[in-house]
């Protein structure tokens, strides 16, 4: 029956993880999947998050029933004041529908499921250039078309905001906008706030659906609110948009599978229905999502002592990753490396796109073991003091050569 189906291409980001795993090069380096690192190289738990399952263990009331089938509660009401913000108007005025979903790749599928079933289907999906790996697959899967909008400008190795928003403006009335809330993936280059006036301006004149997605919340700049701007600010304007979290990254619950799909709409009714709708098509793809997870996020995020100690925690992350990017460049400056590397140090969050071309990424892979996607992203959590020098050197002779 299925001997003639052709054999899938596997998976950028995990195969190359399989295969770091399988090198037994002693100095391998691992910069693909975007996971973090300490200083050696190591998962780290989030103290935190220790702290919070110890808490959850030791509680006689834990149990392993089905949470709801749009999740646990008080982890879907936190997650909205996350992003939104505690005196986010849309809160107040009840017109937000949240559903827990398995991380940010189950709330961006059910998000745009919801939009296949209930938007417009005539209108494409515009995606940056470049986007997450998954992004394309995932809107494919539920049937929705997508184009692609100008992001990333080489030359400068920063945003192409003209060219980006001629793609809005071109666009058909009404298309679906993917925008990165923060620390865009694959790049680490996000819009000013300036900037992302204008993307309003243009997405408000044309009558687009912003749906943003957020799998780095603080990430960004260390600073939860700050990383919330752009939402914010789409919100405060009114428009009616969509948004996916995601916790692996900043509570370090990768395998945990715990995200929110929230959506913000017009008024209470349309957020009722909007919400029976979800629960409807959660209930046919899952059932009900993940408790773990979610229990150890929404007792960090619903107590105030654990929610500082979180913040701390996120600090811990983000100035790590921000140290590497300096001692990246001067490394980089010490050797005299051709090119101009300022961009690793204004780009932000999880990710620097080097700007280094697939023949050498090649190179990087093959003679060096340093692994990395194929479009020049490295995950700047994989490097520690131990490794940098390693890396600057080899990045050098892969540069010069
Ligand atoms: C990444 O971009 O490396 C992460 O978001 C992991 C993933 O799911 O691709």
């Amino acid at each position: 029956l299925f001997q003639n189906i052709p054999l899938a291409e596997p998976d950028k980001i995990f195969h190359l993880t399989a295969t770091y795993v399988q090198d037994k090069f002693p100095q391998k380096v691992n910069l693909g999947v975007g996971a973090y690192r300490d200083n050696d190289g190591n998962p780290w738990i989030l103290p935190v998050v220790r702290k919070a399952e110890q808490i959850i263990i030791n509680d006689p009331n834990t149990n392993h029933e089905y949470l709801q089938i749009t999740g646990l509660p008080t982890f879907r009401t936190a997650s909205a004041k996350l992003i939104l913000g505690v005196d986010s108007p849309a809160i107040k005025e009840n017109r937000v529908s949240t559903c827990q979903s398995i991380s940010g790749t189950g709330a961006n599928h059910l998000g745009f499921l919801f939009l296949s079933r209930f938007y417009r289907k005539d209108v494409p999906v515009l995606i940056s250039n470049p986007t997450w790996v998954n992004h394309k697959d995932i809107v494919r899967s539920v049937g929705l078309e997508f184009r692609e909008y100008a992001y990333y400008n080489p030359k400068t190795n920063g945003l192409d905001i003209d060219g980006f928003l001629e793609a809005l403006n071109d666009a058909p009335n009404g298309s679906i906008v993917l925008l990165h809330a923060c620390a865009h993936n694959p790049t680490g280059v996000d819009p000013s706030q300036e900037q992302w006036c204008k993307i309003a301006d243009v997405i408000g004149a044309k009558n687009h659906f912003p749906f943003f997605d957020c799998a780095y919340q603080g990430f960004a700049s260390g600073d939860l609110d700050k990383d919330a701007w752009a939402v914010r600010h789409f919100v405060q304007r009114g428009f009616e948009l969509l948004i996916c979290q995601s916790y692996s990254k900043n509570f370090g619950l990768y395998g945990q599978r715990a995200g929110c799909l929230t959506v913000v709409s017009k008024n209470a009714d349309a957020a009722i229905k909007i919400e029976s709708q979800l629960a409807r098509l959660q209930r046919a793809e899952i059932s009900n999502p993940p408790a773990y997870g979610a229990r150890i996020v929404s007792l960090v995020l619903n107590d105030p002592q654990l929610h500082a100690e979180w913040v701390e925690d996120l600090r811990t992350m983000s100035y790590r990753i921000i140290e590497m990017r300096k001692q990246l460049y001067d490394k980089l400056i010490e050797l005299r490396t051709p090119g101009t590397w300022n961009h690793i140090l204004e780009q932000i969050g999880m990710f620097s796109y080097t700007g280094l071309r697939t023949s050498q990424v090649k190179v990087l892979i093959q003679k060096y073991h340093i692994y990395l996607t194929d479009n020049g992203r490295i995950s700047m959590a994989g490097l520690s003091t131990k490794n940098i020098d390693y890396f600057a050197k080899s990045l050098d002779d892969v540069v010069r050569n």
